[in-house]
């Protein structure tokens, strides 16, 4: 018997218990596990974030030693998945390419069948190391590069920058990377987490559940804004504009900018405050100042105008631009960070598994309409 009528987009609505990931939207506090975003951005890294995602506390130094050598002991892809990147048309985009590739994992993971908890954590393993692999082999191969073989002595965020460029990355490239990772690793119930855990749910499997995800990820209202920032402010530049009066166009025509705005914070999200540091400081150290000048002024004026502040996608865009990353893979690397909490949601999903299916509040036609046979319709 359905009970209460969620309002439009479940705005709201609390739908799954979970140890997870706890958010004040009013106060714009993120933790994961508990402890504040702010702390595991200045003092962790991704390996262990993940490990604290995955099993409810930090590791050890032994544990943390093991977990991150068995991630990259996980940088393996069957060649039959080479192949396949391999084969997609040059018009594809990188997240239809991972999510094709993610789907089409599953069929040579040896876990396949098995959906117990410890044969989801192998596969949140493989699949962890594996994002990050497809998205920086799949970037070479468009652009007629060999593929750099994983390096099993680098983190996570290191290696997927030596394979994404084929050489050694910088100090800060791999600093800036790995806090961006930790920063976007989880965020409660957003809408790729939640299809992955009413995908999840059915009893399906953990590469079902993160190909809905990242399909999830693609569109222009969750992660594909990181994209859509730095679109704006290539067009900004092309079109010779300044970028206030550019923005304050889109708003009288009534158009969203990317970047601003969320369903829960209704203060900084805490995640803007590092990469706003971020591509602040690399704008200094690289001496290319125009991308984050333009976002800060941007963010000013629709704070003053909108009362909207700048989301985690908004300096996203600038840092990673000024790291030299190309545009089309920006949502891919938010799904590169992502899989560590969609692997948590999904493990804690089937360790204590109930269908998820809610109700719709019917407005259709009037029941019962009668059934008018063809012949005497109008
Ligand atoms: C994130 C987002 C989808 C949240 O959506 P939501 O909770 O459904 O909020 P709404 O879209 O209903 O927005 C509420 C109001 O703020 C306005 N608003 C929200 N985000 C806006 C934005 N980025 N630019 C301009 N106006 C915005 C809406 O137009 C609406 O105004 P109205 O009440 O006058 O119609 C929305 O803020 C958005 O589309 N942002 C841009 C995309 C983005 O950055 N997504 C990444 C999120 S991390």
């Amino acid at each position: 018997m359905a009970t209460a009528v969620a309002g439009k987009g479940l705005e709201g609505i609390v739908a799954a218990n979970s140890g997870i990931c706890w958010i004040d939207g009013e106060a714009g506090i993120l933790s994961y596990r508990g402890i504040d975003i702010h702390e595991l951005a200045t003092f962790s890294t991704f390996e262990e974030t993940t490990y604290l995602l995955w099993n409810g506390r930090l590791p050890s130094a032994a544990e943390l030693a093991d977990f991150t050598a068995q991630l990259a002991a996980s940088r393996v892809l069957d060649d039959s998945i080479i192949s396949l990147l391999k084969s997609f048309p040059s018009t594809a985009t990188p997240m239809e390419v991972l999510r094709t590739a993610v789907s089409a994992l599953s069929m040579y993971d040896t876990d396949e069948q098995d959906n117990l908890h410890d044969a989801n954590v192998r596969k949140s393993f493989r699949l962890t190391s594996q994002v990050g692999m497809i998205v920086a082999i799949y970037d070479r191969l468009r652009k007629g590069l060999t593929i750099a073989e994983p390096d099993p002595s680098l983190s996570h965020a290191a290696n997927f920058l030596w394979m994404l460029n084929g050489e050694k990355p910088s100090e800060t490239a791999v600093k800036t990377l790995d806090v961006a990772l930790i920063l976007h690793a989880d965020h409660e119930l957003n809408a790729s987490t939640f299809a992955a855990r009413v995908i999840a749910a059915t009893l399906s499997d953990i590469h079902s559940a993160v190909t809905g995800a990242i399909g999830a990820l693609k569109g222009l209202l969750h992660g594909g804004a990181n994209e859509a920032v730095m679109r704006m402010l290539f067009e900004i530049d092309k079109a010779g504009a300044d970028p206030v009066e550019y923005v304050a166009a889109m708003l009288a025509a009534k158009k969203k900018v990317s970047g601003f705005g969320h369903r829960v914070y209704k203060t900084e999200d805490p995640r803007a405050t590092h990469l706003r540091r971020m591509s602040e400081q690399l704008a200094k150290d690289s001496g290319v100042s125009k991308w984050y000048d333009w976002s800060r002024k941007i963010e000013l004026y629709i704070n003053r105008e909108k009362k909207l502040n700048a989301n985690v996608d908004f300096y996203s865009a600038s840092t990673y631009t000024t790291l030299g990353i190309d545009v089309d893979l920006f949502t891919p690397i938010f799904a590169v960070s992502r899989i560590a909490g969609w692997a948590a949601h999904v493990i804690e999903q089937l360790d204590d598994n109930r269908l998820i299916r809610p109700r719709a509040e019917y407005i259709g036609p009037a029941y019962p309409s009668a059934y008018v046979p063809a012949e005497n319709r109008r």
